[in-house]
């Protein structure tokens, strides 16, 4: 008989959604252990959930969360909670005449990279006989298809970007383990740091609480099987369009 291993969650991010996912994760009881990571050493997690600081730019440090949680349990589920949308000295970009090569760079870095590294070190500690999940938070504005309104350059093509990515890691995933489920999510609009700025004029009832968001976006996770696996959906488990 195989040893049975305690099922491990793992939510990277501790921003709004990120932290309000691994609240969620703990409350819901699915998984025996919920492993939270963030580049800031200093952050509070919720109660019961494990902690590895990593900065997800730089691999050797998500080789070393890699093999931390290898040593807790069985990984069944990532969801990455990261983004960057403005800083200090990136802001998203209302016309042409403000794109920049850096912060082109800068936003796919985030946005882009760090969720595709994640998944190239963790995906690869997760069973093959089983169904697991691998999730990126990502966001309706990259749908070509839907972008009706132009701007925020840099961030809808990191999402695209991401969202192509994901697709790519799930053909290459399901060849494996055809129950696996490699996922992009919108988690609509959602009182953080990342959409302060933004959130005039959006209607009350359309700014959704973290809370709110994490708990239907673990119910639409909870949703999916095999044959959903490349998508993108929305908080209301509906499909976002490519
Ligand atoms: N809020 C919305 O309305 C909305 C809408 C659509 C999509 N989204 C997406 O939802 C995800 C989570 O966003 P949020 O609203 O929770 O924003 P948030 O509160 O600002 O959290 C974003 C988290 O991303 C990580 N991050 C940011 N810059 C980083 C950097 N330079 N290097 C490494 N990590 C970095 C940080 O995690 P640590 O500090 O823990 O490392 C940060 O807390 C993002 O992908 C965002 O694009 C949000």
């Amino acid at each position: 008989m195989e040893e049975q291993k305690p099922s491990v969650a793992l939510v990277w991010g501790t921003g709004g959604i990120g932290s309000a996912l691994a609240f969620r994760l703990l409350q819901q009881g699915k998984f025996e252990r919920v492993v939270c990571v963030s580049r800031r050493a200093e952050v509070e997690v919720p109660d019961g959930a494990e902690f590895f600081a990593a900065d997800f730019l730089d691999e050797n440090s998500i080789k070393s969360v890699a093999n931390g949680v290898r040593a807790l349990g069985e990984l069944q589920q990532v969801i990455v909670a990261t983004g960057v949308l403005h800083t200090d000295e990136v802001q998203p970009e209302k016309s042409m005449r403000a794109l920049s090569a850096d912060n082109i760079e800068y936003v796919h870095r985030i946005n882009c990279v760090g969720p595709v590294l994640v998944a190239k070190h963790l995906i690869p500690l997760m069973p093959l006989k089983k169904r697991v999940v691998f999730a990126a938070i990502s966001a309706r504005v990259g749908s070509i298809s839907d972008n009706r309104l132009g701007g925020w350059h840099s961030y809808r093509a990191s999402k695209a970007s991401l969202n192509m990515m994901l697709k790519g890691l799930s053909i290459e995933w399901a060849r494996k383990n055809p129950d696996s489920i490699c996922v992009g999510l919108h988690p609509g609009t959602v009182d953080s740091a990342l959409s302060e700025p933004f959130q005039t004029g959006v209607p009350a009832e359309k700014l959704f609480s973290p809370t709110h968001s994490a708990a239907m976006l673990v119910d639409t996770l909870d949703g999916l099987n095999g044959s959903d696996t490349g998508s993108v959906f929305d908080y209301a488990g509906k499909t976002v369009p490519a």
